[in-house]
């Protein structure tokens, strides 16, 4: 699993910490120079939460969502907002997070709390959130981590809340990128992930109309 690849823990995190410093706070840093892709990524989610959100035997409440490695939220102003009454957002970035609040304008006066922590680290509040959705950072979190925290997730969640992970998914192992201190797995060992943190699969898809050249990008929604 990953834990072989990173070889210095607290090296694997600073340097994904100075990393993201140094991006500019826009949709196209967000995305890694593929900003005209948010669109496509955004409806792909839209169809993948509304099977949720209308009625249907794993209906959702939209009270409260929580956005993990948020960013400028990108995902809470066109996912979320539109959705739930109030979203907390996290991020290890303080930047990210200050641009947060003119970049969601009006709306950021729905933002509960802006907590500025690496996932690692972090705990949502006890029995909160109707949905926890963790887009594009797994791969900092390394495979003992990405187990606690979700399970603190899943102690985060209401009654009929949901996480959702949407991700890059290797076709086959574990890959290392140096350049922003991330790994990137397949889809056997984030599973074997999930079930370590003792929550049960619901659903998954593959995101559609994503350039050839990246990652397949799946989304995967669990309780
Ligand atoms: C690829 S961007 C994705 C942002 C957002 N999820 C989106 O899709 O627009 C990765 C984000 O993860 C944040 N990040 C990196 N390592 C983190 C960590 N250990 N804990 C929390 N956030 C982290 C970065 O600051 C950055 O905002």
């Amino acid at each position: 699993m990953s834990t072989e690849l990173v070889e210095d823990e607290s090296q694997f995190y600073c340097k994904a910490k100075k990393y993201w410093k140094a991006v500019p706070a826009t949709v196209d840093g967000m995305l890694g120079g593929y900003g005209h892709i948010s669109s496509i990524d955004l409806s792909g989610s839209k169809k993948f939460l509304q099977r949720f959100i209308r009625d249907g035997s794993h209906k959702i409440g939209t009270s409260y969502a929580l956005d993990c490695g948020a960013g400028i939220g990108r995902i809470t102003k066109r996912l979320l907002l539109p959705v739930f009454k109030s979203v907390d957002m996290v991020d290890i970035t303080d930047d990210f997070l200050s641009k947060a609040k003119s970049y969601l304008g009006e709306d950021a006066k729905r933002i509960g709390n802006f907590y500025c922590c690496g996932l690692q680290e972090f705990t949502p509040e006890p029995n909160r959130y109707d949905l926890i959705w963790i887009q594009w950072v797994i791969g900092h979190l390394t495979d003992a981590h990405l187990v606690e925290f979700l399970k603190r997730c899943k102690a985060g969640l209401q009654p009929n809340g949901i996480i959702v992970i949407k991700d890059n998914i290797t076709q086959e192992g574990v890959i290392l990128d140096d350049v922003d201190s991330s790994i990137c797995r397949d889809m056997d060992v984030l599973k074997k992930i999930i079930k370590q943190a003792g929550l049960s699969f619901l659903a998954q898809e593959k995101q559609e109309n994503f350039p050839e050249e990246i990652y397949h990008v799946f989304s995967i929604a669990m309780r």
